[in-house]
Formats: structure tokens, C-alpha cells, sequence
């Protein structure tokens, strides 16, 4: 059984999209491990996004991210960290599939800041990683 990070992000909570992806991975057969709505502050962000902390984009998309609470959590299940990437989509909503979370519910973006509805762990080590700061060792 794995374990995966995810982060409903700003514009999927301001647009009240929140049920309605939860739905789509517990339809999937995801458990919901863990579950809170979470203010995240630029310290924790830099942590999250480690490789992405000297990209110019940056501090546009820290200031999307600390823009209202976040709802973080984990889902378990056979392979799905896998899985929930492919129900996400290309993370430029521009290539995202219809069918997909951001292909279904964003758009391509108008500026440098890329709303995506979605975040999910891309590795193991990645949802371990993440998992132990979002949530702590547990
Ligand atoms: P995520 O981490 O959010 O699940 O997305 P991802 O793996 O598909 O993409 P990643 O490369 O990790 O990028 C993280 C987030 O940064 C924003 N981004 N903006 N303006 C840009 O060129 C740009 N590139 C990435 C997106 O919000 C992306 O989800
Ligand atoms: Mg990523």
C-alpha cells in the first residue's frame, strides 16, 4: 500500500471545487489518509518546491500559494502515486487532457503564475518527503 501527498491549491478551493476532486479519487478507490485545510507560509513552500526555489517564477507562485488556506492531505492505495498524477494531467493546464482534474477544471494560463487546481507527489521519495513535512514523522 502507498501513500501520496496532495494539495488542493488556491483556485480550487476559491472555486469550490474541493468535494468534487475528493469525489474523483475516492471514486478511483483512493482512501483519504489524512485530511486538513492549511494556511502555508513562504518557509514551507520553499521547502515543498526545493527545486523550484531560484526559478523567476518563484515568488509568483509562493504568493499564489499563501493566497487563502490550502486543503492538504494524503491518499493510500495500490500505486497511487502514479495514479493520482495521471487524474491530474500535464501540469500546464494549456496541455492538460480533457478527462483530467486540470484539463477538466483550468485553463491555460495569462500569465507567469500557473494555477492548477492540483498538486501531487512525483516519486516515492518525493511523498515521503513531503508527507514528513506537511504532516510531520507521524
Ligand atoms: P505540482 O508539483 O504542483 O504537482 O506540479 P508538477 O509536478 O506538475 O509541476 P512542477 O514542475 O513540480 O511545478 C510545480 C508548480 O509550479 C508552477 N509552475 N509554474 N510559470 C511556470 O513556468 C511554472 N512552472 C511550474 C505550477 O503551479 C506547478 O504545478
Ligand atoms: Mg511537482
Amino acid at each position: 500500500m502507498e501513500e501520496t501527498f496532495f494539495i488542493l491549491k488556491p483556485d480550487a478551493v476559491e472555486r469550490g471545487l474541493v468535494g468534487e476532486i475528493l469525489q474523483r479519487a475516492e471514486r478511483r478507490g483512493f482512501t483519504i489518509s489524512r485530511l486538513e485545510v492549511r494556511k502555508a507560509d513562504r518557509a514551507i513552500l520553499a521547502a515543498h518546491y526545493e527545486d523550484l526555489a531560484d526559478k523567476p517564477f518563484f515568488d509568483g507562485l509562493a504568493d499564489f500559494m499563501m493566497s487563502r488556506p490550502l486543503v492538504i492531505g494524503t491518499f493510500s492505495g495500490n500505486d497511487v502515486i502514479k495514479s493520482w498524477r495521471q487524474m491530474l494531467g500535464a501540469t500546464n493546464p494549456a496541455d492538460s487532457a480533457p478527462g483530467t482534474i486540470r484539463g477538466d477544471f483550468a485553463m491555460a494560463p495569462s500569465g507567469t503564475v500557473m494555477p492548477n487546481i492540483a498538486h501531487g507527489s512525483d516519486s516515492p521519495e518525493s511523498a515521503q518527503r513531503e508527507i514528513a513535512l506537511w504532516f510531520g514523522q507521524a
